[in-house]
C-alpha cells in the first residue's frame, strides 16, 4: 500500500525517497499489494457467479502488472484489449485466448484477422465492423457493443455512451445487427456496453445496467446463443481530498442482485462481465520526481520538476487532480505555501496543479530545489499514456512487493528515443 509513516511516504515497506535515490527520477513506482487488494475486493464483493472481471489493460499495460492481476484474479479474471498490442501482451502475461476480448473502434480487417488468429473474441463496435467480421470469420462467435444512450464519466472526453459518442451500435439498430449475424451464421455470445470512465456515482452504472438489460430483454428472440453480458468499466477512485471511495460491498450486492433477477426472467444463467481498469491500478502507483527549479512570478510560485505531461498527461488532458506530496515531509503539520507544480515540457499548459481552465495553486509544505515529490494515484493512465514529446525518454517503472523492489521496465535512454532501439 502507499502510506505515510512518520511524515514520510512509503510504497509498500520502502521509503519513496530511497526509491528515488536508488533508481533516479522520474520514476513510476507501483505497490503490488495495492493491486492485489483491488482485484480481490472485486472478486469478493460481487457474489454473482459466473463472474468475469476483464481488466481494461489500457490503464496500465506493464507485463508484470498484468501477471499480478492474472495471478490474483484466478478463474474470474480476463483482459479487455483494444489493440493487437494489448491482445499480444495479455497472451504473453499468461491469459488464455478465451480470457481476452478485443473491444476496439475504427478497426481494420488486419486487426480483426490478428484477433481471429489468436482465437480471441471480437467485440464489434459498428454494423460495418460486424459485416466485415462476418465475411472474415463466418460461423464463429461474436460480441457487439451497444450504445445505451446513457453516458457518465469524470470529463467529457471519457463519456462513451449517448449521442455525442462514436462508440457502439445504437439500440435501435440491434435488429440490423441480428440480420448481419444471421447472414454469416455468427453466434452472438456477448452484448457489451461501456458508458464512461471515472464513475464514483454507482447509481449511474446501475441505471446503465438496467438500460442494457432492457435492450436485451426486448431483443431476446435474436439472442438464443447469449453467454455473457459485459457492462464495461468506469468504476472510479477518489483523487481529490473529500472524494469518497465507492462502497463496494453495497455496489457489488446491487450489481449481483440486478443480474441474478434478470437471468431468472431471461431463463438462462449468463456470465456477468465488467471491465474495470483504473479501479484496479490507479491507487497502486506514484510518479516520483525531483524539484529542479523554483521561480517566483507576480502570480505564481512555480515549482519545476523533472517530469511533465509527456509522462502524466491527465492534468493537461482533462484538468484532472492528482494529490502531490513532498516525500520526506508529507504530514499535515508544518508551514505551507501555495505553489504551482509544473513540468519540464516546453508548453505553458504543462502544470500538474491545474484544472480544465488553468493553474490552480496548491498548498504544500515549503519546497526547496532537490526535494523529491510524489504525484499520487498515478497507476492508471499514467505510463500507458506517456510519450517521448520533447525528445525525452520515458521513466523507469519499479514494482514494490513488501520490502522487495524490482525494475519492471527500464528507463529509456536517448538512443531509444532517437533510433527507437
Ligand atoms: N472498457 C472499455 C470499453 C473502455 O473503453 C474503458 C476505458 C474501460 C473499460 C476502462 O475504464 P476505467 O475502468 O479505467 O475507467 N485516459 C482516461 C480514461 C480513458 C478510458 C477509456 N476507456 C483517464 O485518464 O481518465
Amino acid at each position: 500500500m502507499i502510506s505515510v509513516k512518520n511524515n514520510r511516504l512509503f510504497i509498500g515497506e520502502v521509503a519513496a525517497s530511497g526509491l528515488a535515490r536508488r533508481f533516479g527520477t522520474p520514476l513510476y513506482a507501483y505497490d503490488e499489494e495495492a493491486i492485489r487488494s483491488k482485484v480481490s475486493a472485486l472478486v469478493q464483493n460481487i457474489a454473482y457467479r459466473p463472474l468475469r472481471i476483464f481488466y481494461a489493460a489500457k490503464a496500465n499495460t506493464n507485463l508484470s502488472v498484468l501477471k499480478i492481476i492474472r495471478d490474483e484474479g484466478g478463474q474470474s479474471i480476463g483482459i479487455d484489449a483494444v489493440s493487437p498490442g494489448e491482445i499480444e501482451i495479455a497472451l504473453k502475461a499468461g491469459f488464455k485466448p478465451e480470457q481476452v476480448i478485443f473491444t476496439s473502434t475504427s478497426v481494420t480487417d488486419d486487426e480483426m484477422k490478428f484477433a481471429i488468429s489468436r482465437k480471441v473474441l471480437v467485440n464489434c463496435d459498428s454494423l460495418s465492423q460486424l459485416e466485415r467480421y462476418g465475411r472474415l470469420s463466418p460461423g464463429s462467435k461474436v460480441c457487439f457493443r451497444v450504445n445505451p444512450d446513457v453516458g457518465a464519466g469524470h470529463h467529457g472526453h471519457v463519456i462513451t455512451g449517448g449521442p455525442e459518442s462514436k462508440f457502439g451500435i445504437l439500440a435501435g439498430d440491434v435488429g440490423k445487427a441480428f440480420a448481419i449475424a444471421s447472414k454469416y451464421g455468427l453466434k452472438i455470445v456477448g452484448i457489451h456496453q461501456h458508458i464512461g470512465s471515472g464513475i464514483l456515482e454507482t447509481g449511474k452504472f446501475l441505471t446503465a445496467m438496467k438500460v442494457l438489460l432492457s435492450i436485451i430483454e426486448k431483443n431476446k428472440s435474436g439472442l438464443g446463443d447469449l453467454e455473457f453480458v459485459d457492462f464495461g468499466g468506469g468504476i472510479g477512485v477518489p483523487y481529490r481530498p473529500g472524494q469518497k471511495p465507492i462502497n463496494f460491498a453495497k455496489f457489488g450486492a446491487a450489481v449481483s442482485k440486478l443480474f441474478e433477477t434478470f437471468c431468472s426472467s431471461f431463463g438462462k444463467k449468463l456470465s456477468l462481465t465488467i471491465e474495470p481498469g483504473r479501479f484496479i491500478v490507479a491507487e497502486s502507483g506514484a510518479l516520483l520526481c525531483t524539484v529542479n527549479t523554483i521561480k517566483q512570478t507576480p502570480k505564481h510560485k512555480f515549482v519545476g520538476v523533472d517530469t511533465g505531461f509527456h509522462h502524466l498527461i491527465r492534468p493537461m488532458a482533462y484538468g484532472s487532480y492528482h494529490p502531490i506530496v513532498v516525500v520526506d515531509n508529507c504530514g499535515n503539520g508544518g508551514k505551507k505555501e501555495k505553489v504551482a507544480v509544473c513540468g519540464n515540457v516546453c508548453e505553458s499548459g504543462d502544470v500538474f496543479t491545474r484544472d480544465e481552465h488553468g493553474i490552480v495553486d496548491r498548498s504544500l509544505p515549503i519546497i526547496k530545489e532537490g526535494d523529491v515529490l510524489a504525484i499520487l494515484v498515478a497507476g492508471a493512465y499514467g505510463f500507458s499514456m506517456s510519450s517521448n514529446y520533447n525528445t525525452r525518454p520515458r521513466p523507469a517503472e519499479v514494482l514494490v512487493s513488501g520490502s522487495d523492489v524490482r525494475v519492471i521496465r527500464k528507463r529509456e535512454d536517448l538512443a531509444h528515443v532517437i533510433y527507437g532501439m
